[in-house]
């Protein structure tokens, strides 16, 4: 099985560039081994999003999520301190915490009632007198690394490269989102997309540098300028922006698309954060089997207390969704493109299509790394 997988990650060859590669091949994005590949490299080495700031604010509060397959608690301590853990009980394996977020004073599994404190300590074991060298103190939650950064608590699942958070993001892209000043803003709303696609066709289409924004969102477009869109590539990040024009803007959307400019940033591997003035929504690309992908969307404003202000971030929140439902067919229609015989890997446009050939790249790197590791 891996001398099958060496042979489809090295069928792209990272080593050329932009005007002369290729996609990945279609292989990447449909075959099922491939799939438990990507999970156990580019998924579990990766610091990913595992909650927003907002959400575990006070001691008590935690979020659980899963993180390429594996269950996991956000829970901020009794002390103040944000910790994560594995939601797995230490016995016999139930997930302890079942909520998706909530309050709690300890954590209880639900399966026999044992017990752990919010700092993942194990306390209770009901029924469990006259077990033989079963050391408590070794049996608390099993912590994982996590970071935090902006409005968000990312995670990683294996330590493989002891990579920090900061370091993985670098300090070009931190002091380019701390001038957006992007704590003051608030979140509103959350919505799940589905998407019948690879994970990776969903993040190709974001990555193309406008080259889809003409033909598929007119709305869209017409805010945009799309001839000065420009493509930035960090080491693990892409900028994509534009200025924003008002002249000929399409009403609904020239609405809530203001200021002068749009900022896309895409952070290796499934997060993004899409910024206008005084607007931001982040989308988290969740794959969900080998054609199937969610994406959560969290939305944010600054004001989002005042009906004035709620009224307008719905209409925004109403203009992220139609750009959304514009993308589902296409999305879909690629996918199904992919498995065909006729197809096996495409050209990249050099004036729009940097970023995906950036996300190409980092993807080979990490699968190549998992199957010599
Ligand atoms: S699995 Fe949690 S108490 Fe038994
Ligand atoms: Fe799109």
């Amino acid at each position: 099985m891996n001398a099958q997988l060496r042979e489809i990650v090295d069928q792209y060859d990272p080593n050329l560039a932009l005007d002369v590669a290729s996609t990945i091949p279609a292989s990447w994005y449909t075959n099922k081994d491939f799939y438990e590949l990507e999970r156990e490299t580019v998924f579990s080495q990766s610091w990913q999003l595992a909650a927003r700031a907002d959400q575990v604010a006070e001691p008590g509060r935690y979020v659980t999520t899963d993180i390429a397959g594996e269950p996991i608690v956000i829970v901020r301590g009794s002390d103040g301190v944000l910790r994560g853990f594995f939601n797995v009980c230490r016995h016999h394996a139930a997930a302890v915490m079942t909520e998706p977020e909530g309050k709690a004073a300890q954590l209880r599994c639900p399966y026999h009632g044992w017990t752990y404190s919010l700092e993942g300590e194990l306390k209770g074991t009901p029924d469990f007198s006259g077990v033989c060298d079963f050391d408590r103190a070794q049996n608390g939650l099993v912590s994982v690394e996590i970071a935090e950064w902006e409005n968000w608590i990312f995670v990683k699942a294996v330590q493989e490269v002891p990579e920090s958070l900061a370091e993985f993001l670098g300090d070009d892209l931190t002091s380019q989102t701390g001038a957006l000043q992007l704590r003051g803003l608030h979140w509103f709303e959350r919505r799940h997309y589905h998407f019948d696609c690879n994970w990776k066709v969903f993040v190709d289409n974001y990555l193309d540098g406008g080259y889809h924004v003409p033909y598929l969102h007119k709305g869209l477009d017409s805010v945009l300028d799309y001839s000065k869109y420009m493509i930035e590539n960090g080491e693990h990040y892409c900028l994509q922006w534009s200025p924003i024009v008002t002249d000929g803007a399409e009403a609904q959307t020239g609405a809530v698309r203001k200021g002068d400019r749009a900022l896309y940033y895409w952070i290796y591997p499934n997060f993004m954060i899409n910024w206008y003035d005084g607007v931001m929504d982040t989308n988290l690309v969740i794959p969900r089997g080998v054609d199937q992908t969610e994406v959560i969307f969290d939305f944010y404003f600054p004001d989002v207390v005042s009906e004035e202000a709620r009224a307008r971030n719905h209409a925004s929140v109403a203009v992220g969704q139609r750009i959304q439902d514009e993308d589902v067919a296409i999305c879909k229609s690629v996918q199904r493109g992919l498995s065909s015989r006729a197809y096996h890997a495409g050209r990249l446009s050099v004036r729009r299509e940097a970023g995906e050939h950036l996300f190409h790249r980092l993807l080979h790197r990490d699968l190549r790394n998992g199957l010599t590791g």
